[in-house]
């Protein structure tokens, strides 16, 4: 008996303790150390939603310049000719990364910086600048993580040969691409040549909500020129061969010397099928296959997928048998920009319309964030972003299954808050939805990881800061650290910050 109750007091005692120690960790919730050990950790930024100094150091202009400058194409008529000044105050912005205990910054070379014209002549102020900022980061023991075109493109190139829609851009961003690689290879590992292909191509040269600002959907109305039905195909497909030119330049030249990698990172929301009918199941993957397959199935396999072939016809170029073969394993990465989730249904519409003759109706298939009347999730601030952080574990367990577990780098993830003169710095600072956002998405990241078997190394949270949001010029908020746009661009740190802080440091 005695023996018995000993025994009993002992595993009580025992499953006492791990209760407590479970109670430890479960109150802690996930932090670094839930990770693979290795796993990276870091912020994402852009040089022309960071920068500004537009005209400083011999910068030659950006087609986003011109945009930005175009009455009525900013939501608050705002522009990034200051944007958030980082250009000036990085060794600032660092000590908020080294701060918080990031490992590694993403943020993007801009072309006319180093080529004012887009070729020709180098601007040896623009590699300076670079110098400064990649020779800072390596002091704190900060990665750089470097993009080369984040949609900057020098104006010189628009005006001289429409910039993307001519195959003369291939050449002329090669030879920026290597020019980076001769300068800071050296000391950067981790390129990405693109960011977004998807979204410049769709918003630039079909919707025209982007740089610069090409469509022919709903008459014109908005568009001075483009042809919504065949740019986007023409853009995407320069793009995409002048990412394989620039991957095989660094192959050739300068992998073995300077041992670095190169991966592109795309805009991936996730869609989910809005009922089980096949033909919604079925619209659902095509609506898929003209985001991200149709950039990375080229890269992986070396052409379009089907659907896309099938439903743009001779719209869509064709790759010759070298340029398939130039482009078919042209990564080391896939990046991974991921924000939100929404609903797909095939398109029954059966009129042939002129108003949306664009790649968006070429998909054959209807997104959108609701579904009879009600959100897919909450909502951020962006009317596009619905918070819903199951989408990304199924996301990456597609990207796993079409196409051979590649490794994986989280690029971009995040969510915005309202910039208002309602709302004050000291209740903006309180951001505990980013917190649970973060939170969120980051359990999902890691039973990717941890149970489904995805390859995931590494996760950048956009942003570091608040900054110009493009068309949402400083109508919204990404940002870990506030910027006071009253008071000389002020960083302070948000919750969120404070979060990532005990996040990455406990222990
Ligand atoms: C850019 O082109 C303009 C006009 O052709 C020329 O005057 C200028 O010197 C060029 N700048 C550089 C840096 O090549
Ligand atoms: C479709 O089927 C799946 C699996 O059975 C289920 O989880 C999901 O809720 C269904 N979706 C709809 C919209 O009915
Ligand atoms: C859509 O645009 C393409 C390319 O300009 C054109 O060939 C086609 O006739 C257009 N279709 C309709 C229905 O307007
Ligand atoms: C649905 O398809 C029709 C016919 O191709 C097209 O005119 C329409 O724009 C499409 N709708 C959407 C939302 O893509």
């Amino acid at each position: 008996m005695l023996v018995l109750r000993l025994k009993t007091v002992v595993l009580l005692l025992a499953f006492g303790i791990v209760l407590l120690l479970h109670g430890c960790f479960a109150d802690d919730g996930i932090n670094r150390k839930s990770f693979p050990s290795g796993f990276l950790f870091g912020t994402a930024s852009s040089a022309y939603q960071y920068e500004g100094a537009v005209k400083e150091d011999g910068r030659g202009s950006a087609t986003w310049d011109k945009f930005a400058h175009t009455f009525g194409k900013i939501s608050d008529f705002s522009n990034a000719d200051v944007a958030v000044n980082q250009y000036h105050l990085f060794e600032d912005d660092i000590r908020l990364m080294k701060e918080m205990g990031m490992d590694a910054y993403r943020f993007s070379i801009s072309w006319p910086r180093i080529f004012p014209n887009g070729s020709g002549q180098i601007n040896q102020a623009g590699i300076d600048h670079y110098n400064a900022l990649i020779n800072s980061l390596l002091a704190h023991n900060i990665e750089p993580y470097v993009t080369l075109y984040h949609w900057d493109l020098p104006q010189a190139l628009e005006d001289k040969y429409k910039g993307w829609l001519d195959t003369r851009i291939i050449n002329d961003f090669a030879n920026y691409a290597e020019t980076c690689f001769e300068k800071f290879g050296d000391r950067v590992k981790n390129w990405m040549t693109f960011n977004e292909p998807h979204t410049f191509t769709v918003q630039g040269y079909d919707v025209g909500l982007q740089a610069p600002g090409r469509c022919s959907i709903l008459l014109k109305l908005f568009c001075r020129a483009g042809n919504s039905a065949t740019e986007p195909y023409i853009v995407g497909h320069n793009v995409l061969l002048s990412h394989a030119t620039a991957f095989d330049i660094y192959k050739r030249k300068y992998k073995a010397k300077q041992n670095g990698r190169i991966g592109i990172a795309f805009d991936v929301m996730w869609y989910v099928p809005g009922t089980n009918k096949t033909e919604d199941i079925e619209a659902t993957q095509r609506a898929q296959d003209f985001q991200l397959g149709w950039f990375l199935d080229p890269i992986m396999f070396g052409d379009y997928p089907t659907s896309m072939r099938t439903r743009a016809g001779d719209r869509l170029p064709r790759f010759s048998k070298p340029q398939s073969a130039l482009l078919k394993g042209s990564i080391d990465f896939v990046g991974i920009n991921h924000y939100t989730t929404w609903y797909a249904w095939h398109n029954s519409t059966s009129i042939i319309s002129t108003f949306l003759n664009d790649s968006i109706a070429d998909s054959g298939a209807v997104t959108l964030p609701f579904k009879d009347g009600k959100a897919i999730g909450d909502r951020a601030n962006s009317i596009w972003l619905y918070i819903v952080p199951g989408g990304f574990r199924s996301l990456l367990n597609y990207i796993k299954n079409k196409y051979g577990n590649p490794l994986v780098i989280i690029t971009e993830n995040g969510m915005d808050d309202p910039n208002s003169i309602l709302i004050s710095r000291k209740d903006a600072l309180k951001d505990e939805k980013r917190v649970k956002y973060h939170n969120d998405y980051l359990t999902n990241l890691l039973a990717a990881i941890k149970e489904d078997g995805c390859n995931v190394k590494g996760y950048f949270a956009w942003s570091l800061l608040d900054n110009w949001e493009w068309a949402a010029g400083f109508s919204s908020r990404f940002g870990l650290y506030y910027v006071d746009y009253n008071d000389k661009l002020k960083r302070y740190a948000k919750d969120s910050a404070v979060w990532f802080k005990n996040f990455l440091t406990v222990g």
